[in-house]
C-alpha cells in the first residue's frame, strides 16, 4: 500500500524528489529568486492600491472637472467650522482642506460655511436637491434653489406683495462652471479688476451653495436694482425669512465684493436673526461662528 501510495503522488513531487537526490542544492537559487519575486510583487501591488484609494476619482461625478488645485493640508483647527449637512450635498467633503493656491476649501453641504476670496467649495459640489422654481418668478430662463431655500423665499416673496412689492428671481444656483463662465464674462467685459470686486471666482461664489438668488423687480436687476423701495424692504426683511443681504453698501472691505442689493443668501431664520442682531456683515458672522 506504502509504494502504491508513492507512486500515485504527482510527478512534480517525484521530479522534485528526484531532482533533490541527485542534484544536491541546486534547486535553492531558484527557489529564492521565485520568492522574491513574489514578495517584491505584493509590495507594489500594496503601493499602487494605497496610491489610488488616497487619490478619490479622477473624475467627479456631476460632471464638473477635478480641481487640480486640491490638496489636503490645512489642520483641523485651523479649518474646521460647522458640520457638513449631510443631506442635499450630491457630493460630500468630510473635513476642510486647502488648495494649493492657498485658500480654504470648505465643506460641502454645509449651508453655513464662509464663501469668500480665502474660502470656496470643492469644484464636484452640487446639491442634490435643487428644484425648480415657478416660472412665474423665474427671469431669463430656468431657476433653482434648494428645496428649503426655495420655501423660505416663497415666504419672503409673498410678504413683499403682501407690502406691495413684486419681485423676481435675476439668478440663483450656479455651478461652479458656470460660475467660471461667469467671471469669465465679466473680466472680458470690464477687466480683471473690476470682476473681482463684483463677481466671485469659481468656487467661491454663494451661488454654488443653491441657496442664493439675485433679486429683481419692475424689470430692474443689479446696479439699477440699487436705490429702489423693492431695494430697501429686502435690506429691511429678507433676514425675517431667513435671509441675508451678503454684500451691504460700504462694507466692501470687509466682504471683498462692491454693494449688492440684490443678493441675498439663505442661512435659515435663527441664524439669520443672528446675523441681523449682530451688526456684522454674514462673511464676519460665520467665520466667527
Ligand atoms: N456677485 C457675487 C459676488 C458672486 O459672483 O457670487
Ligand atoms: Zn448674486
Amino acid at each position: 500500500m506504502a509504494g502504491s501510495r508513492t507512486r500515485k503522488q504527482t510527478p512534480a513531487r517525484n521530479g522534485q524528489t528526484v531532482g533533490r537526490s541527485r542534484g544536491g542544492d541546486a534547486w535553492r537559487p531558484v527557489f529564492f529568486a521565485s520568492m522574491m519575486a513574489v514578495v517584491v510583487s505584493i509590495i507594489v501591488l500594496l503601493v499602487v492600491a494605497a496610491d489610488s484609494l488616497g487619490q478619490g476619482p479622477a473624475s467627479p461625478p456631476g460632471g464638473a472637472p477635478a480641481d487640480p488645485a486640491e490638496e489636503p493640508a490645512a489642520s483641523p483647527a485651523e479649518l474646521g467650522r460647522g458640520s457638513p449637512t449631510p443631506s442635499g450635498a450630491a457630493s460630500s467633503t468630510p473635513s476642510p482642506t486647502r488648495g494649493a493656491d492657498g485658500t480654504v476649501i470648505v465643506a460641502c453641504g454645509d449651508i453655513l460655511v464662509p464663501l469668500d476670496k480665502q474660502h470656496r467649495l470643492p469644484a464636484d459640489c452640487e446639491p442634490s436637491d435643487l428644484v425648480q422654481l415657478p416660472a412665474e418668478i423665474s427671469f431669463g430662463g430656468a431657476q433653482y434653489l434648494r428645496r428649503e431655500a426655495l420655501d423660505a423665499l416663497l415666504e419672503l416673496f409673498e410678504a413683499a406683495r403682501e407690502d406691495g412689492f413684486i419681485l423676481v428671481v435675476n439668478s440663483s444656483y450656479r455651478s461652479y462652471d458656470t460660475q467660471a463662465q461667469t467671471y469669465a464674462t465679466w473680466v472680458r467685459l470690464n477687466g480683471q479688476e473690476y470682476a473681482d470686486r463684483t463677481s466671485a471666482r469659481p468656487g467661491h461664489s454663494e451661488h454654488q451653495l443653491g441657496t442664493t438668488a439675485d433679486i429683481g423687480a419692475r424689470g430692474l436687476f443689479l446696479e439699477n436694482f440699487a436705490g429702489t423701495p423693492e431695494a430697501a424692504w429686502l435690506a429691511a426683511n429678507s433676514w425675517k425669512y431667513g435671509f441675508i443681504v451678503s454684500y451691504p453698501e460700504g462694507k466692501e472691505h470687509i466682504t471683498g465684493y462692491a454693494y449688492e442689493p440684490w443678493h441675498i443668501r439663505y442661512v435659515g431664520k435663527d441664524v439669520a436673526a443672528e446675523v441681523h442682531r449682530s451688526g456684522l456683515t454674514l462673511r464676519e458672522f460665520l467665520l466667527q461662528r
